[in-house]
């Protein structure tokens, strides 16, 4: 019976998305629509696997999962990280591979070295207030910002910034630099904690084969 409902995947859009229906299509889990760009659909079905998908944004696809209205996610570790949501984290997918750093001028290196009060701005305030809160045990001032971070110590308005750092290039092209680093981050596979007690099997199957073929790809 259970083989009869309809499994929702929620993809991060992006680059995660694309690179995440290559790895399922080298499982046999396809779905041709998905990559019409001139589409507007939101939702896509592949009748023959019972499978739907949607792409979403990022930082709402540990929502959808958390509520049901997606089985399974695939987002990035930072998102993981910044939303905290109920969710099983089943899968380490590899790829998406960047890490979350503290950035800045050479010369806030001293700053925070000597836990003065700085300005810290992010897209990530409740990674960035975990790290110099509960880990460095240095109180700062925390401003979210929602894109183009590397702005905020050149205008001045922080000091640092917390974000990921994936080539580098756009710190080196703004004359920044990683100054202490967070934590390694990937894409991830999730999964509602309801959905893994009722689709288990067809659950655990396909964490198998995705495993079987990051392996191989390794
Ligand atoms: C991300 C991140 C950095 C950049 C890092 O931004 O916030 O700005 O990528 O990549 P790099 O190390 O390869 O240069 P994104 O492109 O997601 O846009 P945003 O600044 O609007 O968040």
């Amino acid at each position: 019976m259970s083989e009869e409902r309809y499994l929702t995947f929620a993809l991060g859009k992006g680059r995660l998305a694309e690179k995440t229906l290559k790895k399922k299509k080298k499982i046999g889990i396809t779905c041709e629509e998905i990559h019409d760009k001139s589409s507007r659909k939101l939702i896509f079905v592949n009748e023959e696997l019972k499978m739907k998908f949607f792409l979403a944004k990022g930082p709402d696809v540990p929502t959808y999962v958390e509520y049901g209205a997606a089985d399974i996610g695939v987002v990035g570790k930072d998102t993981l990280l910044e939303e905290s949501r109920r969710v099983y984290e089943v899968l380490d997918l590899g790829f998406g591979k960047c890490r979350m750093c503290v950035c800045g001028p050479e010369s806030a290196k001293e700053l925070l070295q000597h836990h003065e009060l700085i300005r810290v701005s992010s897209k990530y305030p409740n990674i960035a207030k975990d790290y110099f809160y509960n880990k460095k045990h240095q109180t700062v001032d925390i401003i979210k910002l929602n894109g183009s971070v590397e702005l905020g110590p050149i205008v001045e308005l922080s000091d640092v910034i917390v974000d990921i750092v994936e080539t580098g290039s756009t710190l080196r092209e703004n004359g920044l630099e990683v100054l202490e680093e967070i934590c390694p981050l990937s894409a991830r596979m999730i999964v509602n904690q309801v959905s893994m007690q009722m689709q288990s099997e067809r659950i655990k199957k396909l964490i198998s084969a995705l495993k079987a073929e990051l392996e191989k790809a390794n």
